[in-house]
């Protein structure tokens, strides 16, 4: 088996565990345990317990391979690949009793830096909507047993998905960004996941997602489920506090990057 589809599947098992441990704690109700950048950003005592989980488990099947997480130190590993976990990507969701949350775990080789790193495998698990989507670098995007594909341009226009963060203060900025948009766009889509959104691109459910200021494992396992579903991923704004992701089929990619940059 190659390494990518080897390291695919130990992805997957994992986000099928950390996944039924979410959503058992999701029905035995969730407490808020903390806020962190803003009073918005909150963290469940779940999305700690579950990132624990997953770093145990490779920590015990993988000791030399490094870790980046959502919720812990980062861990320099020996091997050059870094595993780069979201425990529950969509927290706000799943504190409120929404299906829209995932756990996202990618497998990266290099840097583990966004941009610097090359992604060798990626899982994004929703356990409340049942959906498993994969990717190996250059075996391609599935969901469950359903290859992969981005959308074909759509007449109307392009149904875009974006997300904001957490910070008040960017949201003006934001929504000016979005007004440029929305004139182009057959319509505009927020789910609260960045996993899942670009899911979506692969999937073909939305035609574009792009988003600023994401964290390095909100996007990790989804962009290479596009790049593998055919789609192109880029960043605009690199030097800024808050590089744009821009993820989307290629023609559509082409006209929203001209809107956007
Ligand atoms: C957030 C979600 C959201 C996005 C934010 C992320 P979290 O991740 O992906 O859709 O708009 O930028 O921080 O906090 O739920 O893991
Ligand atoms: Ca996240």
């Amino acid at each position: 088996m190659a390494r990518e589809t080897e390291l695919m599947t130990f992805a997957e098992e994992l986000a099928r565990e950390a996944g039924e441990l979410a959503h058992r704690r999701r029905a035995e109700g969730v407490d808020i345990a903390a806020t962190k950048s803003t009073l918005a950003d909150i963290v469940t005592a779940a999305d700690r317990e579950v990132e624990q989980l997953i770093r145990e488990r490779i920590a015990a099947e993988r000791p030399d391979d490094g870790f980046v997480g959502e919720e812990f130190d980062a861990l320099r590993g020996r091997s050059g690949v870094t595993w780069v976990v979201d425990p529950i990507d969509g927290t706000v969701n799943y504190a409120g009793g929404s299906p829209f949350y995932a756990v996202s775990i990618a497998a990266v080789e290099g840097e583990p830096r966004p941009r610097e790193w090359m992604a060798l495998a990626g899982v994004v698990h929703a356990p409340a909507l049942g959906e498993t989507f994969r990717a190996a670098r250059g075996e391609g995007a599935f969901l469950d047993g359903r290859r992969l594909a981005v959308a074909e341009p759509h007449a109307a226009g392009a149904l875009v998905a974006t997300g904001f963060g957490y910070d008040p203060a960017t949201h003006a900025g934001d929504l000016a960004t979005l007004a440029r948009v929305f004139v182009h766009a057959r319509d505009i889509r927020r789910t609260g996941s960045a996993s899942l959104d670009l899911a979506s691109v692969a999937a073909g459910r939305v035609d574009a997602y792009y988003e600023r200021g994401l964290s390095p494992w909100d996007h990790a396992a989804g962009a290479l489920l596009v790049t593998e579903a055919g789609g192109v991923v880029s960043w605009a704004d690199v030097a800024s506090a808050r590089p744009m992701i821009i993820a989307a089929a290629p023609t559509v990619h082409a006209t929203l990057t001209d809107v956007l940059v």
